[in-house]
Formats: C-alpha cells, structure tokens, sequence
C-alpha cells in the first residue's frame, strides 16, 4: 500500500511527504519538477509526469499498479496569483486539466482517498474577516477560480463513484518544517522580503491605509509543518468516516498585519531596514484569517506555531 504525493517535490508537498514517511507509510512522489526539486525527494520513491500531458491518464494506471497506491494527496498545481492573471489559460489546462485526469484514473483504478490541496484563494474578497467553510466563495484571480472548480470537480467524483475526499483550504503558507524544504519560490510576502533585505534593498509594503489597526493587511500566516500535519489528519479521517467531501480551512485563526511581519522580520534578522510604503495592490481584501473550528472540531488538528517560529524557522532556513 502507498501514498501518492502528487507535487511531492514542492514546498509543501515534501513536507508532507517526509512526515508520511516518518510514520511508516510507503510514499510515492510524483512531480514534473518544473518547479519541485529532486533534492526534496531523495528518501521516497519518485515518478516523474505532467498530469495535463496527453499520456497522464496511462501513466497513472501504471503507476498505481506499479506501487499499490491506496490514496492520493494531490498538491501538483501552478499557484502564483499575479502568474494566473497574465495566463489563465495554462492556469485552467494545468489545475483543472491535471485534476481531471487524475480523477478519471483514480476511478478506473477504484483509488477511494483523496486529499486535495485547495486555497483560501476561493473565497476572492470576502465581506467577514473571519471566514467559515460556509460561506460563498467568489475567487477574484484564475488561481482561485481553479481551486474553486477543483472542490466542484472533487465533489462531483463523491457522488458518482463514492470518492471520498477533503479539500483543504490553505491560508498564507511559510516557515520550514526543515531547512532542506525551505521555500525557494519567491513569490510571498515572507521571501520576498528576506531576498530584498538580504540584497540591501527596501522591502515593499503595497498599502498602508487599509481599515486596519496599523493601516496594513492582515493575513493568516500557518507554518508549513503545521499545514503538512493537516494532510495526515484528513487523510486519517478518510479511513473512518463514510462522510463523502469535507472542505477545511488550514490555519491559524489569527491575523497578522504586514508591519508585524516586517517587526518580526527585523527581530529574526537582525537587520534594522525600512520598508517603502507604496500603494494598495489591486485585489488585496484588508483582512483574511481562517475560522478553524471545524477543522479542530472534526479533525483534532489545530495550528501549533506562531509567526515568530514561522520566520525563525523561515530565516534560518534559507542563511
Ligand atoms: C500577503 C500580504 C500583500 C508582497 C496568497 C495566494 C495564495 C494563497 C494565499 C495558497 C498582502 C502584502 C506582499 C510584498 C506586500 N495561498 N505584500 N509586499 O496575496 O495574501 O495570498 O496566499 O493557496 O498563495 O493567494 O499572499 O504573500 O502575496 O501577500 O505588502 O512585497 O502581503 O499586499 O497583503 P496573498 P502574499
């Protein structure tokens, strides 16, 4: 029996690679590492494939077969916001495409446990600052809409052959579990700043006028281990559960502004710099944070660390 890791390459996925095989189980990693890296993966079994390409439907019969997959966590997707804007076709092929056939071999192959990586992306801007797995997502950027789509698409599948499944709805994702997974894609706000400060360079703050307490947005920063230990979780639920597709907010439940970053930042660093104050960034709601207590409630996970491991464990990570 194994665990595919689809995207097991990546940030996020080796993380929860490792811990799968931390508690014993046979994890197979699949990635195209176009953006993953062979160097995470060393300790696992790997396949190498594009889930949108022609021939992924065949592949994936085979690998199945060849490693007795059991369950699918599947976090392979192309997740850069502004990157979806400009190419929101690639973004649909990639995440939408990909998924579809995953599902199609998945259910030829009568593979009953999924665990799909979604995004608080889903829910565009919403109206509350807290929000709940229940209230309607309208995702404002392509990225968002394929995770949206996805959740569809994953929920359909429960209903016409029985999958079972849990979407997880990840908030702003940072730290290091270990510093040989660090998040080498600098496309967040936490290594975008390091790479500035690191360069001499003054970080950008992109609004500051926000109704907010410093007048910056606030976020819901979970460190990766944390959000890897949510995927172990839900895949367990699987195991126990008839319900069919669960949908979980993954984070803290408490918000961070911008400048608390940045203070904390310069508190890890060292490194006493300014930040340029610069205008708001278009779709930017003032405040996101997760309402976690379903995840708590029927998972028992709750989020162990705070902003000060994530960017200690972020900075020391990527010295
Ligand atoms: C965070 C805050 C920026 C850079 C992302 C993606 C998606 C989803 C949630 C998983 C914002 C501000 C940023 C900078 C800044 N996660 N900022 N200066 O937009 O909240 O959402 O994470 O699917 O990955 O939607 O993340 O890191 O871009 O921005 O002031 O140089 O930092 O305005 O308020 P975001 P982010």
């Amino acid at each position: 029996m194994s665990v595919l890791v689809t995207g097991g390459a990546g940030y996020i996925g080796s993380h929860v690679a490792r811990m799968l095989a931390i508690r014993g189980e046979h994890v197979v990693v699949l990635d195209d590492f176009t953006a993953g890296l062979r160097s995470r993966v060393t300790e696992h079994s790997v396949e190498t494939l594009d889930l949108a390409a022609a021939e992924a439907h065949a592949k994936l019969l085979q690998i199945f077969e060849k490693h007795d997959v059991t369950s699918v966590i599947h976090l392979a997707a192309r997740k850069q916001v502004g990157q979806s804007v400009e190419k929101p076709e690639w973004y649909y092929e990639q995440n939408v495409g990909g998924l579809a056939k995953l599902l199609e071999a998945m259910r030829e192959a009568e593979i009953k446990k999924f665990v799909f990586s979604s995004s608080a992306a889903t829910y565009g801007m919403p109206d509350v600052e807290t929000v709940s797995e229940t209230i309607d997502c309208h995702p404002i950027n392509p990225y968002g809409q394929t995770k949206l789509i996805g959740e569809w698409m994953v929920a359909n599948a429960t209903t016409a052959w029985q999958l079972r499944a849990a979407s997880l709805r990840y908030f702003n994702v940072a730290g290091a579990g270990w510093p040989e997974f660090a998040d080498t894609v600098v496309a967040n706000l936490v290594p975008i700043v390091f790479e500035a400060i690191r360069a001499g360079k003054r970080p950008k703050v992109f609004g500051t006028d926000y109704p907010t307490p410093d007048g910056t947005c606030i976020r819901d920063y979970i460190h990766v281990h944390d959000l890897a230990e949510a995927h172990l979780k839900a895949l367990d639920y699987l195991e126990k559960d008839e319900r069919q597709h669960s949908i979980f907010n993954v984070g803290t439940g408490n918000g961070s502004s911008v400048f608390e970053v940045l203070a904390e930042i310069r508190r890890v660093s060292g490194i006493d710099f300014e930040a340029e104050q610069l205008a708001r960034r278009a779709g930017d709601p003032p405040r996101l944070a997760a309402d976690v207590s379903r995840i708590e409630q029927t998972l028992g996970w709750k989020a162990r660390y705070g902003l000060t491991e994530i960017i200690e464990s972020a900075w020391a990570a990527t010295s």
